[in-house]
């Protein structure tokens, strides 16, 4: 199939596209590279546009034949959403309307939503399934939950097949070390782990070790980014023959504290990092674990790279690339 790839410059779109191209199909990238990396771009031409550049889009669609959009763009900092909401509800929701709206226009009626975790707010139960209601705490997961409201509109409506898979706590890198996670700023454990340790002056720090958990910190489903681009490739074949709008969580059903994240970092890199306690971050939740029981018995989905310590070697691996 044709797919364009919606931020395919950017840290989970770029491994789909390389999923993609593997599996055979045909990839276009629309980024506007104010997050993602020019050189993340190798499995697919770049059409370099903004959402917002209704023409580019319209011309991309119809110049490459489009017949899937897989949609990764995205502001995702639930910290500056607090404080910039306007930014969210206009680069994630009015942005992806526009996108939606051109897909309409256009004749392409199947699209794959990058959702997320922050969609169901506090955790009301230990795993969290798609039944789980979702009360968002912060604009980040309302700009995200509204966008698959106007999907389940548009399913009825217009028959679009749309898809929205919420990840967990993505992580790692594909085994290739061609590509891999570079946010600027970081904000995610992993990769600040990583970064201090390979010598960056980060001021990295437990957030919070009294939270109700096995070691008073918290508890996250960690998944891998190749295992998510696989989902990714299964929901776009459902979706294909099955109509309508579908929702997935996707993580690996089992989580891993800070401290656990810590050791295993600590393990890989071969010496201690030394990083210090400090205080909760504002609007965490004490634990965020997946129940994705859904993908695996209607997609087939088997997260292949489960284990923390995996997860670890391969951004470990991508962080020591000269391309980092
Ligand atoms: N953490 C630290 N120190 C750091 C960074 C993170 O202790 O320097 C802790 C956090 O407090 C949290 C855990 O590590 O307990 C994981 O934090 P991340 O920032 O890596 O990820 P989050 O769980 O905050 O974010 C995930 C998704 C978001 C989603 C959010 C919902 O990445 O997209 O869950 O709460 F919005």
């Amino acid at each position: 199939m044709n797919v364009l790839v919606v931020g395919g410059a950017g840290y989970i779109g770029s491994h789909m596209c390389k999923r993609l191209a593997e599996a055979g199909h045909h990839v276009v990238v629309l980024d506007n590279l104010s997050t993602g990396h020019r050189s993340a771009v190798q499995w697919g031409e770049l059409v370099e546009a903004s959402l917002g550049d209704g023409g580019a889009v319209a011309q991309t669609l119809r110049q490459h034949r489009i017949e899937v959009v897989m949609h990764f763009a995205a502001s995702s900092l639930v910290g500056e959403s607090m404080t910039d909401p306007y930014r969210y509800y206009a680069n994630n929701v009015s942005a992806t309307l526009s996108l939606l709206q051109a897909m309409h226009d256009n004749g392409v009626s199947q699209f794959v939503f990058s959702s997320t975790a922050a969609v169901f707010g506090e955790p009301e139960t230990a795993l969290i399934d798609e039944q789980h209601p979702c009360r968002p705490i912060n604009p980040y997961g309302n700009s995200k939950l509204a966008v698959e409201l106007m999907l389940d509109d548009a399913a009825r409506a217009y028959g679009l097949r749309a898809t929205a898979l919420r990840y967990f706590n993505a992580a790692g890198a594909c085994d290739s070390r061609l590509i891999g996670e570079k946010h600027e700023p970081e904000t995610h454990l992993i990769p600040r782990l990583l970064r201090r340790a390979a010598g960056e002056a980060l001021d990295v720090k437990v957030f919070g070790t009294d939270y109700a958990t096995r070691d008073g910190t918290c508890v996250r489903d960690y998944v891998h980014v190749c295992d998510l681009a696989d989902a990714h490739l299964l929901a776009l074949e459902y979706s294909h023959v099955q109509p309508g709008f579908h929702r997935f969580n996707l993580g690996n059903g089992d989580g891993y504290t800070v401290l656990e994240v810590l050791r295993a970092a600590e393990d890989v890199v071969g010496r201690s990092l030394d990083i210090p306690h400090g205080p909760r971050r504002a609007g965490d939740p004490a634990m965020l674990v997946a129940s994705s029981d859904k993908a695996r018995k209607v997609l087939g989905w088997r997260p292949r790279r489960a284990d923390i310590r995996q997860i670890v070697e391969d951004a470990w691996a991508w962080h020591q690339q000269p391309a980092y």
